[in-house]
């Protein structure tokens, strides 16, 4: 490979094949990583014949270990990786109680155990290199309580605190974290997750392509933390401060007065 690197997770659709075209667009070489093969190999042929790049294809289910350690083995010691899109994800849909716990555990493998891997994968990698760029996909349940999006909403949550805590460690060291965070976007994950992006208001949903947009963009900025659809970034400093004053109070020697007596 004789561009800049990216590779992405979960790159046969959706949010993964729409960072696929821009960074193609942007002269890197590309890494896709999916299940689906066909889809795959019939999207880097297209990429390559566009744009001239080079592209390699990681058949892999992220939630079976062997396939895992192979992406973490590209990320970590093999040709240096430029750009990380930390982004294969699925929402087991279900209220706590009723839901398909076979179907939960895979979520967790994949959503927590294989973003977590992947992530200290590709920090080690890129830390070899003194630079590189990491892209963690989290999600706008964050700041909602969706009946039925517990769990989901939950890996999400992680990935946004490791991500911010990545963050924290990264500072000084060349390596660029950020935490995006889509609202509704139109992909397949709403029809995986068993019901229709069309269940919300046209005015709520983003297509992918604005979303990536946004994303590199955010980059360029130098933002940490990328809303693609949030007017004021201002808003998100607030969430910060608000925690930056329960903070120090969160651990202290005495129990707070409103429980005395
Ligand atoms: N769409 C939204 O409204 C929305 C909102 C907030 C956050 N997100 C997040 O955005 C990310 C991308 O989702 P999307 O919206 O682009 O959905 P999508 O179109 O369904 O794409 C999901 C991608 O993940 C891959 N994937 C799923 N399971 C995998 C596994 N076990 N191993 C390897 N790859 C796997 C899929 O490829 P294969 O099936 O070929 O493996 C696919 O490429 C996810 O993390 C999701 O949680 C989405």
């Amino acid at each position: 490979m004789t561009r800049p690197a990216a590779l992405i997770t979960g790159a046969s659709s959706g949010i993964g094949l729409s960072f696929a075209h821009h960074l193609a667009r942007t002269g890197h070489d590309l890494i896709l990583v999916a299940r689906r093969e066909d889809r795959l190999r019939a999207i880097a042929e297209e990429l390559s014949a566009e744009h001239s790049i080079d592209i390699e294809v990681m058949v892999a289910d992220l939630a079976d270990p062997d396939d895992l350690d192979l992406v973490e083995e590209r990320l970590q010691d093999g040709e240096p990786v430029a750009l990380f899109v930390n982004n294969a994800g699925f929402a087991a849909f279900g209220k706590v109680g009723e839901g398909d716990r076979e179907d939960m555990t895979d979520m967790l493998l994949l959503n927590v155990v294989a973003f977590s891997r992947l992530a200290d994968a590709a920090m080690a990698g890129m830390k070899r290199a003194g630079q590189g760029t990491i892209i963690n996909v989290g999600s706008g349940t964050l700041f909602t309580k969706l009946p039925g999006y517990a769990g989901y909403g939950a890996t999400k949550a992680y990935v946004a605190y490791y991500t911010r805590v990545m963050q924290v460690e990264a500072k000084d060291s060349g390596i660029r974290v950020q935490l995006l965070i889509p609202g509704v976007t139109a992909t397949d994950f709403h029809a995986v997750a068993g019901h229709s992006v069309d269940d919300f208001p046209a005015e709520r949903v983003m297509e992918a392509d604005d979303l990536v947009v946004a994303s590199l963009r955010g980059l360029e900025l130098g933002e940490a933390v990328c809303i693609p659809s949030l007017p004021d970034i201002a808003d998100w400093d607030a969430l910060e401060a608000a925690e930056a004053r329960i903070a120090p109070n969160a651990s202290r020697d005495k129990v707070a007065a409103r429980y005395h007596g």
